[in-house]
């Protein structure tokens, strides 16, 4: 895949001056470069702006917007407009309007109320791409594209007969026969089956639960939907601007999408990121959703969207204390973000999202969080020579989107199956100790890690069973745990036994598993096999009762009709060992656990620090950046591994033991 190598670190923020007197324009000029501003994102949501009726077009103001940017030294990561449908569109057009799974077709007066198959939907957002590349394609201002922005994100799926016309097309072309369908997807489960293509239906509202293939297949499908309503305005922008790098923003949390999929598609990945700042919030939250990011082109990213503070759209929106925006930025760049946008520049004055934090807010330039982000954006300059270095990872934890949504609609054994929670459950210790990690897809080469881990990997492609064999025979380490190996592709059960094609590398298979009530604990006693892991630890959700083959057992269940059989397991295989965690075990045993097997894969963590202080490398050709970021919200003394080092931050060299206050980092590079 080509590496895209940003210039330089963009800063800046959503920008939309159309809400705003005109003359407001040179005031913000004033404040962005007071602040080091020097890109904003906007058109995103003004095609009614563009567009006041089909026959009109008004892009005098865009005009302007585009020159004072351009005047006062400002990019513009320019949107497409097609986020936002005009209201003549939805009165001329209902058909634009998507349908839900009641069959009720949604009204207009939000945003993204557009169905992604409706054919008018697609010629008008096409015809306006094309307006606006041509009309900016020379444009000083432009730097990059934003197509739509978070596509799916407020319509997950439409149920029009667009819709459903186009998956019956789209199942007919992968299945060829109603009958190979039938078979695939076990619709004889019930009596689904299917004998012409017009009996195919989406998972809409039904007397009682829908085929769990279908179910998965409409998300593929849903993915390709989407996929092509960015795919055809990427076309028209390649076309007319060959050479401007095009992107469209993510969301971690989001499982709809299967985002590696979507990797291709763009030229660098941007995500959204507003991880809650209420105080307990896990940092590795965000080191996660960042390690998806950097997962899925296996290279750089950018922060396009952060909140500057608050979000408005919690329960309870709680700030971002003081040193935390630029905290989290830093955290952002030290797992592989080369630029920082914030959503938004300024705060707007009507509408949902006025009391959402900006970069500006309603007091004006006189605030916190104003001369929070004039330092960050006067700090930022310093960095350019971290932009598109590398993160050095030597562990990769498996992460799969059809994996997630499969294992989280399947009706039983439990409805707590939670993947987020069980990639962060392996996630999180390895943050913890400053293992720093790489999420990857399940058809990535293997072989550039030391331990690959696949947490609740239910869902086995073809492919994957000889990839782990070969990783683990010629050295590697693997893990994965209970319910893995369950299903094909198509959400068919390996018949025979879990984990199904890995049983062999994991030498054992699973006899009979059980679902616990989440105020049921079991518990793993270790019994002395595994080095410096001693006693016993709680576990909880979920046991799977092994019959074990090849594999040694390390730790027994506790309690329950299963007490003394095996609850965590080895197997020597090759060159390697891979393990399997029956149970999904605390975080005490995860973190000691991890911490052994990659010691003994020789993978260290990158500094040796306190509790909450985060340590992770970038590095190129030339250089290695040691970032350190403090997220406690008291000051600690960290040392530093051997060697001269010199902050970027403080343009001061650094080495031994250096003091941080709260929420403080240092970017620092190896001398
Ligand atoms: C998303 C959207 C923005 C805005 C923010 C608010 O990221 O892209 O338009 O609504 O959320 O947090």
């Amino acid at each position: 895949m080509k590496k895209f190598v940003l210039p330089k670190i963009y800063f800046g923020g959503d920008y939309t001056p159309e809400h705003f007197p005109k003359e407001m324009m040179e005031e913000d000029m004033r404040l962005m470069k007071k602040a080091g501003v020097n890109i904003v994102t906007i058109n995103v949501f003004t095609w009614a702006q563009l567009q006041p009726n089909e026959e009109t077009w008004t892009f005098e103001w865009l005009d302007e917007v585009m020159d004072t940017l351009a005047k006062n030294g400002v990019s513009a990561d320019l949107g497409t407009a097609t986020a936002s449908t005009p209201a003549w569109m939805a009165k001329k057009y209902p058909e634009i309007l998507p349908i839900d799974s009641n069959g009720i077709r949604f009204n207009h007066g939000s945003r993204q109320t557009f169905n992604p198959n409706s054919p008018k939907y697609k010629e008008l957002s096409l015809i306006l791409v094309r307006k606006v590349a041509e009309r900016y394609k020379d444009h000083p201002a432009l730097c990059m594209w934003h197509v739509n922005n978070e596509l799916s994100h407020q319509v997950n799926y439409d149920y029009s007969e667009f819709t459903i016309q186009k998956f019956r097309d789209w199942a007919k072309d992968r299945f060829g026969t109603c009958e190979n369908l039938n078979k695939k997807w076990g619709l004889h489960f019930w009596g689904n089956n299917i004998y012409e293509w017009d009996e195919l239906m989406p998972p809409m509202k039904t007397a009682h639960q829908v085929s769990t293939s279908l179910l998965l297949e409409w998300k593929r499908f849903t993915n390709e939907c989407y996929m092509e309503v960015a795919r055809d305005e990427i076309a028209i922008l390649r076309e007319i601007t060959p050479d401007v790098l095009i992107t469209t923003n993510f969301l971690y949390e989001f499982g709809t999408l299967d985002y590696f999929a979507w990797a291709d598609l763009i030229d660098f990945i941007s995500v959204s990121s507003f991880p809650d700042p209420k105080i307990t919030n896990h940092p590795g939250e965000a080191a996660l959703s960042h390690d998806i990011m950097r997962g899925l082109k296996d290279q750089p990213f950018v922060l396009l969207e952060q909140a500057p503070s608050q979000v408005n759209w919690r329960l309870a929106n709680v700030n971002k204390k003081p040193g935390v925006m630029k905290l989290w930025s830093y955290q952002g760049m030290a797992h592989g973000s080369d630029s920082f946008l914030f959503f938004q520049w300024r705060a707007s004055v009507h509408g949902s999202e006025k009391f959402h934090s900006a970069m500006v807010p309603h007091i004006g330039e006189n605030s916190r969080v104003f001369r929070e982000m004039t330092e960050f954006g006067h700090e930022l300059p310093n960095l350019n020579e971290v932009v598109g270095c590398d993160v050095k990872s030597e562990v990769g934890i498996v992460m799969d989107y059809n994996n997630w949504w499969t294992v989280e609609f399947t009706p039983g054994p439990t409805a707590l199956l939670n993947y987020l929670e069980n990639l962060q459950a392996y996630h999180y210790p390895l943050f913890e100790e400053n293992i720093t990690t790489d999420i990857i897809p399940y058809d990535r080469d293997l072989s550039r890690y030391k331990v690959v881990i696949a947490p609740l990997l239910y869902m086995i492609k073809p492919g994957f069973k000889e990839s782990v064999e070969k990783f683990v025979s010629e050295g590697g380490t693997f893990i994965t745990t209970f319910f893995s190996g369950a299903v094909n592709e198509y959400d068919e059960v390996f018949q025979g036994g879990y984990p199904g094609p890995l049983s062999d590398v994991m030498g054992l298979k699973v006899e009979e598993f059980e679902a616990m009530k989440p105020y049921v604990n079991n518990s793993l006693v270790m019994n002395g096999t595994l080095p410096n892991v001693t006693g016993e630890f709680k576990s909880k959700l979920w046991c799977d009762i092994l019959q074990l083959g090849t594999a040694q057992s390390l730790a027994e269940y506790g309690s329950d009709f299963f007490e003394g059989t095996p609850a965590l397991t080895v197997n020597n295989y090759g060159k390697g060992k891979a393990y399997y965690v029956a149970t999904l075990p605390d975080k005490e045993f995860l973190g000691q656990f991890l911490k052994q097997v990659c010691a003994d894969q020789g993978v260290k963590p990158v500094v040796e620090a306190s509790e909450n202080v985060e340590a992770v490398v970038r590095y190129n050709d030339e250089n290695e950046y040691l970032f350190v970021m403090n997220h406690n919200y008291d000051s600690v003394d960290v040392t530093l591994p051997e060697g001269k080092y010199f902050d970027l931050l403080t343009q001061q060299p650094m080495q031994g033991t250096i003091h941080f206050d709260a929420v403080q980092s240092a970017i620092l590079r190896k001398e």
